[in-house]
This record gives C-alpha cells, structure tokens and sequence, in this order.
C-alpha cells in the first residue's frame, strides 16, 4: 500500500499533479520504481537559469573579518546569581543609595577639567545666549571627587556597576580572539580585578586559562571577587592579592595583563604612568587597558598608550583599536579638542534582574561606553609583514570612531587611518556592490577593508607627541 503526498508533488508542476491522489493504491514492483523515479524528478531543486535569478550581494570576507560588533552581552549565570546572592544578604535599599553614591561620583569625574568661563565678570562672550550657555555648563559642572571601596562601596559597585565593565571588557577580549586566532593565553593577571570583572570575561572567551591573578587594594572588592569566583568552580590556580609586586626574574609572566576601569582611579598621573610601565613589564604577550568611553578615559587610555610607545619602541605594537602606532591624532594633534571628540566605543548589555533593580529601571538593556588600547609584544612591521592574509591586512584597514552616516546613495564614515589621523571616507554606490553593501552594513568599531575611490578629507591632522618636539637653542619647537 503507498499513499502519495499531494503538496510534495504539487511543487512540481501540473503533470505530476494529476498523479497525485490521498487514496490507498496498489502497485506492482515496476510502478513502484516509476513512481520513485518521479518523486525523485519532484524533490530535486529545479535550477533557475541565471538570466532570472537575483543576484544576491553579500558582505565580503574582509569586512566580516573587520566586524566588532558581538551583540548584547548577558552575564554568566553563576555570576548573576552570586551577586542575587549577595544583595539578598545585605540591606537592598542601602546598595541603592550607595550605587548612587557611585554613578554621581563617576559622572563628576567624566570631564576633562578644564576652567570654566567666569560669566559675572565677563571674560566669555557677552552676548545673552552664549551667557545662558555657560549658566548651563556652570549648573552642570560638578566638582570632581573619588570615592575608595569599602564595604558598602564594593557591594554597590557589583550591584550597579558591574555588568557594563563586564560588557566592555567582554568585547575587547573577544575582538582579541577573533583577530589574533592563535593567542590562547593560559595564564591572566587582572589588576584592580574588582569583584574579578576581567577574570569571568576572560573565562568566557579563553577556554585554554589555567591560571588567574586577581590584583586590587582593596579589601573588600577582593573578598566579594573571591566569593564570586568560589560560585563557579574552585579553581586551584587562583590567587587575589593586593599588590603587583615586582617581576620576578625568569617566573613565567602571564600570557595576558588585563586593567579595566582602573587607570582613571589612580590618583595622578605620574602614578598612572608608574602602574603602566609594571603592568606592562608583567605582561608576557598582551597588554589590555579599558577606561570610560568619557573624554577623561579615553585621555587616560591614550596618554598610557603612548607612554609604552615612547619607552619599547621596537618591541611593541597596537593591535586595536588604532590602525598604527603613531600618537593619537585625537589627544597629540594640534587640532585635537578631546573634551569634544574623542575615541571610544559602546557595547549592550543585557541587563540583570539585579541591576534593574539597583536603578528602579524598566529597561533591560543598557550601553556601555569604553575606550581601550591592546599592544602587544614584538614589533609592528612583524605583525604587518603578510598582505594576503585577513589577520595581518587588518592592522592597516581604517576604524570607524563613530557610528556611519548612511545616506541616500552613500555612506560617510569618520574613521582613524593607518597614516595616523582621523579621516572622513565617502563610499558611494557607485563605488561598486560588494564595497557599497559592506559600507551599508558596517558600524560603529568595525574595521573597513576597502578604501574610498572619492578623495579622503583630514578632519583631524597625525599626532606629535612630546618626544617627536625638539626644542633647539633658541627656543623653536620643531617636529622631526
Ligand atoms: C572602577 S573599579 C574597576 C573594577 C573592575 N576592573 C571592573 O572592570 O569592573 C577600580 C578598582 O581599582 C582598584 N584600585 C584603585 N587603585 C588601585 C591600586 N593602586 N592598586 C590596585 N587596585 C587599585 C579599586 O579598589 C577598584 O576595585
């Protein structure tokens, strides 16, 4: 007995149709292999001729490669549900005070400072807006102050600040991963680890960690980061610690140095340039630093940045976000206004049922701002050195440091070059399909494989920093 499907046939025209029936029918061997024949002639894909057939445009291998875009980030279960965990044991409507306490202080200490116009003895513009303008800056200026991590801090600062530093330093370590495939560090050292932010995103996205360094003054975030941990699995080769400490002559150093959030705590700069300079001695391959995506993180990340430029020249290189190793245009050229525009980046979050709590918010996603800089040991033209191959043509295609415009016809980029400046790329579509849908589907980060045809604009001219200012004996500052 064989009963026949009516729609299997039907795809395939009018004269198997009227072979089709929904009633039992007996058949002899022969119409049984007729039959099979048939069906095979329906289920077999009918090849549309090619005059027809819509071309389908898709992006190009570059510029997925280039893509850093990962989604929304959610936290590792295990990770939600210890710091539940901890905010059941602990006073909720104090956690919320104190994360307050937490975002004020963090938004005093956004801005780069600067001296802000005195209206009442009229040193800015007379006339009345301006004057109603620099009311505004005034009422929104706040004085800068830092808070240190305490107790209630700490438990604060997991409730309601944690989830976007993860998201951040998530994305960075992925983009790690995907550019470089071969980098599989078995060992981290986290410095102002907090409640182990970088530890569970490293965990997330290196599969082959062995061993883990949590380093931060504080007592209580490392109390909180060690109890965290303690949630997903006891990992033998766990240490937290209050201070670096100096490199140990011929001690293995750990493949990866990770500090997120931490640079901008540091009181000075002069302090900041010290824990740089041991940070970056610690590292024995990779040196990652995220700040906030505010023009003082970015400041913080790019004067770092240089710092170790200037002081290993031919061991070191940057392997994101910047296309070269010459001094940021956006903090070291003489057009640079970093207060206005500076280089950062932005990465969702889910946000956990703890956050949205600690905020009173409704809205379960949020972004998070960063600045960051990667370098990496052994020299730039090494890493550069093989044109044909995705990874090493990567470090020389442009970023975008803001979301594309996409026009009717064309896309308008503002990116940073490989020259060492920031330049605005028009893609037309006549610039050819394949660039044109690439151009159409890139966004903010990603790196763009294909040059402009149309001729670029400088918007922001290459960088100097202090060390390429030679001051001759009369004084004239020169760049060489
Ligand atoms: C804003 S939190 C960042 C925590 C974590 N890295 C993150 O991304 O969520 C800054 C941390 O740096 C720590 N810190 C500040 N100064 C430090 C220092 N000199 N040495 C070690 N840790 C420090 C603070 O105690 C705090 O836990």
């Amino acid at each position: 007995m064989f009963s026949l499907s009516k729609h299997c046939l039907r795809r395939s025209g009018q004269w198997i149709r009227s072979y089709s029936t929904e009633k039992a029918v007996f058949l002899d061997q022969k119409q049984l292999e007729a039959l099979e024949e048939l069906q095979s002639i329906a289920m077999t894909e009918i090849p549309v001729p090619s005059s027809v057939a819509e071309p389908v445009v898709r992006s190009s291998p570059e510029a997925a490669f280039g893509r850093k875009r990962i989604g929304a980030v959610s936290l590792p279960r295990p990770l939600i549900q210890g710091i539940a965990e901890l905010i059941e044991e602990n006073d909720k409507r104090l956690i919320r005070t104190d994360a307050l306490r937490l975002y004020e202080s963090l938004r005093s200490t956004s801005r780069i400072p600067t001296h802000l116009p005195d209206y009442d003895n009229g040193s800015s513009s007379s006339s009345s807006s301006s004057h109603g303008k620099s009311k505004k800056r005034q009422a929104a200026y706040q004085e800068p102050h830092t808070l240190a991590y305490g107790p209630r801090e700490s438990i604060a600062y997991a409730a309601g600040v944690l989830p976007s530093t993860y998201a951040a330093t998530m994305n960075v370590l992925a983009e790690i991963s995907h550019r470089i495939a071969d980098f599989a560090p078995k060992s981290i050292l986290d410095f102002g680890t907090g409640p182990g932010t970088a530890l569970w995103a490293a965990q997330e996205v290196f599969s082959d960690l062995q061993s883990y360094v949590g380093v931060d003054l504080s007592e209580d975030m490392l109390n909180i980061a060690e109890r965290l941990q303690a949630n997903l699995s006891p990992y033998a080769n766990m240490e937290f610690k209050r201070y670096l400490g100096a490199v140990v002559p011929n001690a293995p150093k750990p493949d990866l140095v990770v500090s997120a959030f931490t640079i901008g705590d540091l009181p000075s700069q002069a302090l900041q340039r010290s824990i740089v300079d041991q940070l970056w001695e610690h590292a024995g391959d990779i040196l990652v630093l995220v700040d906030r995506g505010t023009p003082i993180g970015f400041s913080n990340i790019a004067r770092a940045r240089q710092w170790i430029l200037d002081q290993h020249k031919d061991d070191v290189h940057v392997v994101a976000p910047c296309p070269h190793d010459r001094p940021c245009p956006l903090l070291y050229s003489p057009d640079a206004r970093p207060d206005a525009f500076w280089c950062h980046f932005s990465q969702r979050v889910q946000r956990p049922p703890f956050l949205m709590k600690t905020k009173h918010s409704k809205f379960n996603l949020e972004d998070s701002k960063y600045a960051y800089v990667v370098l990496r040991r052994g020299s730039r033209s090494k890493a550069e050195s093989s044109h044909d191959d995705l990874p090493e043509a990567a470090y020389t295609w442009p970023r975008l440091i803001q979301p594309p415009l996409k026009k009717h016809g064309h896309v308008v980029m503002d990116v940073c070059a490989k020259e060492g400046e920031i330049q605005r790329m028009v893609i037309p579509k006549s610039q050819g399909k394949i660039p044109y849908r690439d151009a159409r589907k890139a966004a903010w980060g990603d790196l763009f494989p294909h040059p402009s045809k149309n001729k670029v604009v400088t918007r922001v001219s290459k960088g100097v920093s202090d060390n390429d200012r030679v001051v001759n004996s009369d004084g004239v500052v020169k760049v060489e």
